[in-house]
């Protein structure tokens, strides 16, 4: 079957452009190339450079690639920014999909999988957080992950759209060998910034908080390989390919990591010391965040296996200092 990957350029995206292409589907990345970097798309994979808002231009590759399912990574991914400029996540993650939906239908596209987030459960009310927790999110980027899920969801039972939207915890870790890794501008992300603080890259990592009701108190959070990512949305087309209903699936380990522990182990993987600053908390930052795995466990065979925080870490430093 051949696929479309929307924000294939991206760094989840990226991943899974190399985990299909192992796996033998033929593959067309979509990307705007916004945040995106082209140097990751495969030599032999059709790249177009396109807006995922563009209804000529991706209804076109559609049809012309007879594309069997979508995988829609294509977003905007600060939760900062979408406070402060929600606009852009509105248009770009909302709006944008919308029209990529439009498209898909067009061209009788049946199956989506998409990228959603944790951030559409809000402030968590019990953990490990089950699909079925309330979803009241707390910024701009949450709502608008959490309105395509519902855009979806209308869509399945109106037109058959058949979709996964897989809620994903913190993506972490690259495919270093492949030349893949993390490459956000500007980065925000824990892992990367701790490791860059380890390299004297930057002068330090801060903390942000340390009096949270959590056993070292700072913040916990459920990191996945982004690999494991990856094989997680492969699963979840062989899951919509066999007939499985629509839904959402958390994308996490069960397990989780203070900031604290992260850097530890960054400086017990690289043997170096991490600078580190105490800062206030920052806002919007939930104490605690752990997925319970069980429902892509058991409806989508999908179990982490590359996700102990040192192979992570590992995988991130090498990628970070190839
Ligand atoms: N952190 C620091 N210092 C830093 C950066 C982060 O202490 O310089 C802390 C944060 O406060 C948080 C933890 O490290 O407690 C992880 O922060 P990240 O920014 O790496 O990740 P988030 O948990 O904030 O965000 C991730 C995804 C978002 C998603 C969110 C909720 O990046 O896209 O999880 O699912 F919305």
């Amino acid at each position: 079957m051949n696929l479309l990957v929307t924000g294939g350029a991206g760094y989840i995206g990226s991943h899974m452009v190399r985990e299909l292409v192992r796996a033998g589907h033929k593959v067309v990345v979509v990307d705007s190339l916004l945040t995106g970097h082209e140097d990751t798309i495969p030599k032999d994979v059709m790249f177009v450079q396109a807006d995922i808002r563009d209804r000529s231009e991706v209804t076109e590759v559609l049809r012309a690639y007879d594309v069997g399912a979508i995988f829609h990574f294509a977003s905007r991914i600060q939760v900062g920014e979408s406070v402060s400029n929600p606009r852009l996540y509105f248009r770009d993650n909302l709006a944008a999909s919308i029209e990529l939906f439009e498209s898909a239908l067009d061209a009788k596209v049946t199956r989506i999988v998409f990228s959603s987030t944790a951030a559409v459960y809000g402030d968590p009310i019990r953990s490990p957080i089950d699909e079925d927790h309330p979803k009241n999110p707390v910024n701009p980027y949450g709502e608008t992950k959490l309105a395509v899920e519902r855009v979806l969801a209308a869509y399945d039972r109106a037109y058959g759209l058949r979709f996964a939207a897989l809620r994903y915890f913190n993506a972490a870790g690259a495919d270093a060998a492949d030349g893949l890794g993390e490459r956000h501008d500007p980065e925000t992300h824990l892992i990367p910034l701790v490791i860059d603080a380890a390299l004297g890259r930057r002068p330090h990592i801060t903390v942000f908080g340390g009096d949270y009701a959590t056993p070292d108190g700072t913040c916990v959070r459920d990191y996945i390989h982004v690999r494991d990512l990856a094989e997680a949305h492969l699963a979840a087309l062989g899951y919509l390919n066999a007939g499985g209903a629509s839904g959402a699936f958390n994308l996490g380990t069960g397990r989780g990591h203070s900031v604290r522990e992260i850097i530890d182990a960054v400086e017990r993987v690289s043997g170096r010391k991490v600078p580190v600053v105490h800062g206030a908390r920052r806002d919007g930052d939930p104490p605690v965040l752990v997925a319970s795995p069980r429902r892509a466990q058991d409806l989508l065979g999908f179990r982490a296996k590359r996700s102990s925080i040192d192979e992570i870490i590992r995988d991130a430093w090498a990628a970070r200092t190839r």
